[in-house]
């Protein structure tokens, strides 16, 4: 059936670029008084001229229609909460020394062991809706709180069976070396995860990605590029997580494994920058980790004057960033990386598609790209600006997925 959504006010996010880099990422192409064109789950056309005729009309009473949130860095499946680390977080300890004392991703790890399958995917869905219903149109999740193939692979067919079950864009990431789990030394679990896991995985065509926390007291760029390199013969591409802890190397072992993302980069200086100009690899920032950890947010900014283009996504999981909004990502990325609206906007659509691999179906207004849509309230107004300046006044009329309505 074929929709046309009439009276636009305005149609913002238009581009069939497959990223944005410097001073592209501040234009985002629009048009006001628009119409579009829904048609088989896709965009079929649009424009300000008189439109096609279609069996079913929306009205945008003037409001904005916006390509959905893209967010190519989430852990939400997980079991339970750690809201006792919140607190812990709050009396003074830190991340780094929460992890140390065997909470953090093996306190996860733990409540995942007892979780049964149906239960993991129950309580995931809970989260993959409400992104859905806050504008996340594609939504990369990892695994990684396993820390042994068979509970790493439980966690990866839940993300199957959350693909199967929503008309959002889901890809898997394979992120077994998260930690080292309780008992065991890392050179023997970076063993088991390049000759154990990654092949288990392959084997069933669990995952798009292959991921490491590539941090200090977790896995070192030697570790790293053994890791990246098994999953690389397997078809995985790397996305990384990268210098958010310490300036880690992280960043170098990712470009030159042709990572597709090197992501957090909390803390990164010139040499970082020079090595990620003129590569295809994203830099992606987790601005909701810096806000719930109080860490650094990152040189955006600096990275777009000179030229390079950034992604920002939500890190949504129990231990450093609880939220999967991606309106209070842009917010934050205007608010404390001082980012204009237009290229915070940009930031979370289309390079972060580009970042999770989807930026040729979903991320911006195109002709044949998903119908992955945000059509706002009329009250919210016409600005870009507006989404992130009044980032907690509700802004979303309806959120159209693959052409549907969710
Ligand atoms: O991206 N830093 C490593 N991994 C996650 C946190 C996972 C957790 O604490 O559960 C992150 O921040
Ligand atoms: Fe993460």
């Amino acid at each position: 059936m074929a929709t046309l959504i009439r009276n636009i006010g305005l149609l913002a996010g238009i581009s069939s670029e497959t990223r944005k880099e410097g001073p592209a990422m501040s234009e985002v192409g629009c048009l006001r008084d628009a119409w579009l064109l829904i048609e088989d789950g896709r965009i079929a056309d649009f424009g300000t001229e008189r439109p096609s005729g279609a069996e079913r009309v929306i009205d945008a009473r003037g409001a904005m229609l916006l390509p959905a949130f893209c967010d190519s860095h989430t852990h939400i499946v997980y079991a339970g909460s750690r809201e006792q680390e919140f607190e812990d977080k709050i009396r003074g300890l830190s991340y780094a020394e929460i992890a140390a004392r065997g909470g953090g991703i093996l306190n996860s790890a733990d409540r995942l062991h007892e979780c049964s399958e149906d239960e993991l995917f129950a309580q995931s869905m809970l989260r993959v809706r409400e992104m859905m219903a806050k504008g996340t149109g594609a939504i990369e999740i990892k695994s990684g709180y396993g820390l042994n193939t068979e509970d790493e692979l439980k966690m990866l067919r839940v993300i199957r069976r959350i693909k199967e079950a929503v008309p959002a864009v889901i890809k898997a990431t394979f992120l077994g070396a998260h930690a080292v789990p309780r008992g065991m030394d890392k050179e023997t679990y970076v063993k088991q995860v390049c000759e154990e896991m990654i092949p288990a995985v392959a084997a069933e065509g669990l995952a798009d990605f292959v991921d490491v926390f590539c941090e200090e007291g977790f896995f070192s760029t030697d570790d790293t590029g053994r890791i990246l390199s098994a999953g690389q013969k397997y078809g995985l591409r790397p996305k990384l997580h990268a210098n958010q802890l310490h300036v880690s190397g992280g960043v170098q072992v990712g470009v030159r494994h042709g990572a597709l993302s090197v992501d957090h980069l909390e803390r990164t200086g010139e040499a970082e920058e020079a090595c990620l100009r003129g590569t295809a690899t994203m830099p992606t920032m987790l601005p909701g980790a810096s806000f719930f950890l109080r860490e650094p947010y990152g040189r955006a900014k600096e990275y777009i004057e000179h030229g390079l283009g950034v992604a920002l996504a939500s890190d949504y999981n129990p231990g450093s960033s609880p939220s999967g909004d991606m309106r209070f990502v842009m917010a934050l990325g205007c608010i404390c990386m001082r980012l204009t609206p237009e290229q915070a906007f940009n930031a979370v659509t289309l390079n972060s598609a580009y970042a999770m691999g989807v930026s040729d179906i979903a991320g911006s207004i195109a002709k044949g790209k998903l119908a992955n849509l945000i059509l706002t309230k009329p009250e919210s107004g016409t600005s870009i600006g507006t989404l992130a300046y009044l980032h907690q006044t509700p802004f979303i009329e309806k959120v159209f997925l693959k052409g549907e309505e969710i």
